[in-house]
């Protein structure tokens, strides 16, 4: 009986050494430790013994019993804390890894070209003002000078809302409103820019919707010569230091005379290329001198005041400086196409 009890010892002990993990430790203490173990069974046929082997054997029994459970919780233990590191390796962090990149968004092309001759005007001492794209018809039109029966207040061309509402359908009527604010009285140096709407049928160069950017400057003495340095400040600001700027004759209901804006061609140098289809100029804004009866409509006394005003589509300007060629990108937001003007500041 020592003997089968040293052979279950050393058995255990081997089998306790190879256990690879703690379910089969744990088969291993059921096995040799548990009710029906082989240890167990040893200690219930003791009653065959004589009285002097049974308390040698139970001592023995008892011994291996200690030392096989001993051994158990040593390697318990030791397998208990390799789950632990093996945990901790799995979830090791390097923080040395660079980060992963957040995409952040930008400016659109559109609020890009706004703010740019925003500050431009504001450099020159002007306000930026706004107005509703909800427009009544009196400044819409009336205010501005279209005589009823104007084409350009036929139902084709405007979205009616009501027979005196409409989808504004240029910036101008905030020349109007802000005239009207003033009471007559004093300088007015304003831009605005503004969405305006008209029934086109959208394609590569026309949009149902676009952009304008609209100035006004009224006061006393002010000159058709104010018009033109003004705007050549703003084309060698905006397309380069050596455009030159040529003045058309134009018509305006709101504006006597009215002109229109071209700008020596930033692609050619005015030699003539497809941009400026081979004209050497390209055509940027529509102004003029503000007419008399606008500023005598909006309480000015137009012997004592004059001024000049000035319309541009924000579309069209983006289109010349970044070479875009279909006026749709703007309003489908494509990402890939949006990202090409992205810039990181
Ligand atoms: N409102 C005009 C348009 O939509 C643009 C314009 C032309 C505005 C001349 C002006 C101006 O202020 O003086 O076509």
């Amino acid at each position: 009986m020592q003997q089968r009890l040293k052979e279950l010892e050393m058995e255990a002990l081997q089998k306790i050494e190879a256990a690879e993990n703690l379910k089969q430790l744990n088969e291993i203490r059921v096995a040799y430790l548990g009710k029906k173990g082989p240890i167990t069974e040893v200690l219930r046929g003791m009653g065959k013994l004589s009285a002097e082997e049974r308390p040698k054997i139970g001592a023995l029994a008892n011994e291996v019993r200690g030392v096989i459970a001993t051994k158990i919780e040593e390697t318990q233990k030791k397998l208990e804390e390799a789950v632990v590191q093996q945990k901790l390796a799995s979830e090791k962090i390097d923080v040395t890894l660079p980060g992963r990149p957040v995409e952040v968004g930008n400016h659109h092309p559109l609020t890009r070209i706004i703010e740019e001759v925003e500050d431009l005007f504001i450099g020159m001492g002007y306000e930026v003002a706004e107005g509703p794209e909800v427009e009544k018809d009196f400044y819409n039109f009336e205010a501005l000078n279209f005589p009823k029966g104007h084409p350009a207040r036929d139902m084709q061309d405007s979205f009616y809302i009501t027979e005196d509402i409409l989808l504004r359908t240029h910036t101008s009527p905030v020349q109007a409103r802000t005239m009207e604010k003033r009471e007559g009285k004093g300088p007015v140096k304003i831009i605005c820019p503004g969405k305006v709407y008209r029934r086109d049928n959208d394609d590569a160069t026309h949009s149902h919707q676009f952009t304008q950017i609209e100035g006004l400057v009224i006061d006393k003495n002010i000159r058709m010569s104010d018009l033109k340095g003004t705007f050549e400040v703003f084309a060698k600001k905006m397309f380069g230091a050596d455009r030159e700027i040529r003045l058309r004759p134009s018509f305006f209901p709101f504006t006597e005379p009215s002109v229109e804006m071209d700008i020596s061609c930033f692609m050619c140098g005015g030699s003539g290329c497809h941009v400026c289809k081979k004209t050497g100029w390209i055509e940027i804004l529509g102004a003029g001198m503000t007419h008399p009866n606008v500023l005598e409509m909006a309480g000015y006394d137009s012997k004592k005041y004059t001024g000049f005003a000035f319309g541009m589509g924000v579309e069209r300007i983006a289109m010349l400086k970044y070479g875009i060629d279909d006026i749709r990108h703007f309003y489908t937001n494509d990402v890939r196409f949006l990202k090409q003007f992205f810039v990181h500041e």
